[in-house]
């Protein structure tokens, strides 16, 4: 007799972090019975992976709840049953006012507890409604089930570092995500070889502060992101590899030089500045000035002079002044950025900035957002530009938007639409830059290419 499967949707809000958390649970509720839905309304299981970094994102999950809501009432009348849990960092952050304010809820689950979510479903089925906030002694990357990698994959995320202590004055991540932790190099190697085997090409490690990694080594030393990386690098069928989110403070030399000698190290960094005034900088707790910050990216290039950046940009922190401001719009004129995520600053109970005298008028911070975006927009088109005409290695990862056309990823992270055969889809094939548009480049198959199996690094 089979037993009826039951049906999961996962909304995913938030980091790259929370991504991978999804396919985790996706993962750990499998033996429980649930199979994935894209279908809300088909769900038995709703669970909202909530993201807590600025107020707005915190303010969709409420809504969201809104709209789940009337869906477990329309499946209701239905005759049919609707479970709903909240997971990730609001979870975390809000705990017991999650229960208290939206009575649709059963299942509270912060994000070092998802090994539990099994079990609390399974109180859920009889009724009863919890809230595990707790960062348990246990670690929950090894009560996690390994990965399955059923479905094809060319690209994947792997969490090697969660939480953080630098203690920025605007971050609630080190609150909800608690203290600094590094995944052990022995578990992370073992997850990427499997990852490897079901046909995955490209990894990025994950983490807060993914280059404060020290996870214990092979050796039972303490490893660095730098040594992890040789290692991963060593596994065959990893063609290409990527981390985020660095902190400039935590750039030591050795992952500088891996830039210029690992070529499997895509010459892709995020390296969030936050603010162009030392003044700003140092209210916000970030450690480093903006001429530090510019000296960095220096080294860094010297290592790798085609290095494409990207980074994260505050405006509007307490006590902001148009200086400060300007000297934000230059660091990032000067660094010419080739990527940058760019934000208003949201007030966050219990962050030290919350409290700070100076809080900039909301329409103060959305003329300064406008301004910075058109000036990194810019800067973004003018990278993209500079790509025209080269011939670059891209992998690729799937169907294009048009038939007969294939879509992958330049080494600077860029989207490449190509039209070429399915087969190299998993594999790197050289492309003829032609032209770039608003959010990818297109081109043509290096005229002289010949594909033959197994096409795994770049040349
Ligand atoms: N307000 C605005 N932006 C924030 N970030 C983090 N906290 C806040 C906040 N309170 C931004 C930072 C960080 C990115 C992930 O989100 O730029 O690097
Ligand atoms: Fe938040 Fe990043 Fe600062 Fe840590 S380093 S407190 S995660 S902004």
């Amino acid at each position: 007799m089979t037993q009826s499967r039951k049906k999961l949707h996962i909304k995913t809000f938030g980091c790259q972090m929370n991504a991978y958390d999804s396919e985790r649970m996706a993962e750990a509720l499998a033996p429980a019975g649930y199979d994935v839905t894209e279908a809300m309304d088909d769900a038995d299981l709703v669970i909202l992976n909530t993201c807590h970094i600025r107020e707005k994102a915190a303010e969709k999950v409420y809504s969201e709840l809104g709209r789940v809501r009337l869906n477990k009432e329309a499946r209701k009348s239905q005759g049919r049953g609707t479970m709903v849990a909240v997971a990730g960092c609001v979870a975390q952050a809000e705990g017991e006012e999650i229960i208290a304010r939206a009575p649709v809820v059963d299942i509270v689950v912060g994000p070092q507890s998802l090994h539990r979510l099994a079990d609390l479903v399974a109180k859920a089925e009889t009724g009863e409604r919890s809230v595990e906030t707790e960062f348990p002694a246990d670690d929950k990357f090894t009560a996690l089930p390994s990965r399955a990698g059923g479905k094809r994959q060319v690209s994947a995320f792997v969490t090697v570092q969660e939480g953080c202590d630098k203690f920025c004055t605007f971050c609630v991540v080190p609150y909800t995500r608690g203290a600094e932790y590094s995944r052990p190099v022995t578990d992370i190697v073992a997850e990427v070889e499997r990852l490897a085997a079901a046909g995955v090409r490209e990894v990025t490690l994950l983490g807060q502060n993914v280059n404060a990694y020290h996870g214990d080594g092979e050796d039972g030393s303490a490893w660095s992101l730098a040594r992890l990386l040789r290692r991963l690098a060593e596994i065959p069928d990893i063609a290409r590899m990527r981390f985020t989110t660095s902190h400039p403070r935590d750039m030591d030399e050795d992952l500088i030089a891996l830039f210029g000698d690992e070529e499997k190290l895509m010459p892709y960094l995020h390296l969030p500045y936050q603010a162009g005034s030392d003044r700003i900088l140092a209210a916000m707790n970030r450690k480093h000035t903006a001429e530090e910050y510019e000296r960095l990216v220096d080294r860094i290039r010297a290592a790798r002079p085609d290095l494409a950046l990207s980074t994260d940009i505050i405006v509007g922190f307490p006590g902001e002044t148009d200086e400060d401001f300007q000297d934000t719009l230059d660091v990032a004129k000067r660094v010419g950025f080739a990527q940058a995520f760019s934000f208003k600053y949201s007030a966050r109970p219990g962050t030290p900035g919350a409290s700070l005298e100076g809080q900039v008028p909301e329409m103060v911070k959305k003329e300064r957002l406008a301004i910075l975006q058109a000036q990194i927009e810019e800067s973004r088109r003018t990278f993209d530009r500079a790509t025209v005409g080269r011939r670059i290695p891209v992998l690729f990862e799937g169907n294009g938007r048009k038939p007969g056309q294939i879509a992958g990823r330049s080494p600077y992270l860029q989207a490449v639409y190509v039209d070429g055969p399915e087969r190299l889809i998993g594999h790197i094939a050289e492309v003829d830059i032609l032209a770039a548009g608003p959010n990818s480049l297109t081109g043509v198959m290096n005229a002289g290419f010949e594909w033959r199996e197994p096409i795994r690094t770049a040349v």
